[in-house]
C-alpha cells in the first residue's frame, strides 16, 4: 500500500499564525504537526509516501523531511496549486498510486491509542474497497459523519450535516483500493467548489464496499483546526509524554520499531538533534535497542 499526506490548504482559521508558515509545519509540543500523520502511515507499514502541499510551502516540507531515506522511507512531493478539495489528492497523485492500494492521511490529524499500529496493519491486509475510521465527538456537524445500523454496518455518510444522525465523525485517515483514482477523477466539485472526500466515500458505499472502523472512546483523535484545539493537542501530548517518558509520533523511534532503520542509524539521527530533549530521547531509544554509537 502507498501513502499520501495531504498538507496544503490556506490555514485561514489559524491566521495570522499561518500567514507565513504552513499549518502542518507548526509545532504540536515537541515536533512538527506532520510527524503525527506521518507516523500513522509508518505504523501501517507504508514506506512509499507522497507529500502534497502548496507550491509555496512544499520547499519547507522538503527541507524538513528530505527524501525519507534517513527513516527508511521514500518520499515524493507534489504541488496542489489551490485547495480544490481533499479528493484532488488522488488526481494529483494518480501516477504515484498506479495500480496499488493507497492510504490518505490529512496532515493536521493526530491519532493516539494503544495497539494502533497492529490495528492499522490488520485493516491494510483486510482492505476491500474503502476503510474509514470513525470517532465519537461532541460536535459532529463540523465533520464528515457516518451512520451505522444496529450491526455496526455503515449505511450513510454526510459532510458537515446540520442535523447529524450520529456522533461518529469520519477521521482524516482513509484506506482505498486502486479504484479511488477513477472515482476521484469522475467527481464534480461540490457547492463549495471542492472535490469532496465524502463523495469518494459515498461512491464506495453505493457499491457496498465501504467499511467504518470504530476507534472508540479509549482512543484519542485530536483536532488542530483552531487556536484552542491546537494548544489543547500540544498539552495532551505534553501531559502523556511527561507522565510516561514515552514520546508520541517520534518518527525515528517508529522507524526503528518497524525495522526500517537499525539502532545505530537511529542513534546517528538522534545525535544530530542532541541539543534538544527530542534528540536525547532518540539516542536513548537507540541505545536501549543496542546501538553502539
Ligand atoms: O479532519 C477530518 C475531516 O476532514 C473529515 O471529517 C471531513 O469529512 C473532511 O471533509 C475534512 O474536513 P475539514 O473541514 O477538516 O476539511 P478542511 O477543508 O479543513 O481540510 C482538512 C485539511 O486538509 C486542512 O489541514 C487543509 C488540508 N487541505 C484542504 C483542502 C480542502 C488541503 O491540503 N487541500 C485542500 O484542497
Amino acid at each position: 500500500m502507498k501513502g499520501i499526506v495531504l498538507a496544503g490548504g490556506s490555514g485561514t482559521r489559524l491566521h495570522p499564525i499561518t500567514q507565513a508558515v504552513s499549518k502542518q509545519l507548526l509545532p504540536v509540543y515537541d515536533k512538527p504537526m506532520i510527524y503525527y500523520p506521518l507516523s500513522v502511515l509508518m505504523l501501517a507499514g507504508i514506506r512509499e509516501i507522497l507529500i502534497i502541499s502548496t507550491p509555496t510551502d512544499l520547499p519547507n516540507f522538503r527541507r524538513l523531511l528530505g527524501d525519507g531515506g534517513q527513516w527508511g522511507l521514500e518520499f515524493g512531493y507534489a504541488e496542489q496549486p489551490s485547495p480544490n478539495g481533499l479528493a484532488e489528492a488522488f488526481v494529483i497523485g494518480a501516477d504515484f498510486v498506479g495500480d496499488q492500494d493507497v492510504a490518505l492521511v490529512l496532515g493536521d490529524n493526530i491519532f493516539y491509542g494503544q495497539g494502533f499500529g497492529g490495528r492499522l496493519r490488520q485493516e491494510v491486509s483486510a482492505l476491500d474497497g474503502c476503510t474509514l475510521f470513525g470517532y465519537p465527538v461532541r460536535d459532529p456537524q463540523r465533520y464528515g459523519v457516518g451512520e451505522v445500523d444496529g450491526t455496526g454496518r455503515l449505511v450513510a455518510i454526510e459532510e458537515k450535516p446540520a442535523r447529524p444522525r450520529s456522533n461518529k465523525a469520519i477521521t482524516g485517515l482513509y484506506f482505498y483500493d486502486r479504484q479511488v483514482v477513477d472515482i476521484a477523477r469522475s467527481l464534480r466539485p461540490s457547492t463549495r467548489g471542492e472535490l469532496e472526500i465524502t463523495d469518494v466515500n459515498r461512491a464506495y458505499l453505493e457499491q457496498d464496499r465501504a467499511r467504518l472502523v470504530d476507534l472508540g472512546r479509549g482512543f484519542a483523535w485530536l483536532d488542530t483546526g483552531t487556536h484552542d484545539s491546537l494548544l489543547e493537542a500540544a498539552q495532551f501530548v505534553q501531559v502523556l509524554e511527561h507522565r510516561t517518558g514515552i514520546r508520541i509520533a517520534c518518527v525515528e523511534e517508529v522507524a526503528l520499531q518497524m525495522g526500517y532503520i537499525t539502532a545505530d542509524e537511529c542513534h546517528a539521527l538522534g545525535s544530530k538533534l542532541a541539543k534538544s530533549g527530542y534528540g536525547e530521547y532518540v539516542m536513548n531509544v537507540a541505545a536501549a535497542a543496542g546501538a553502539t554509537g
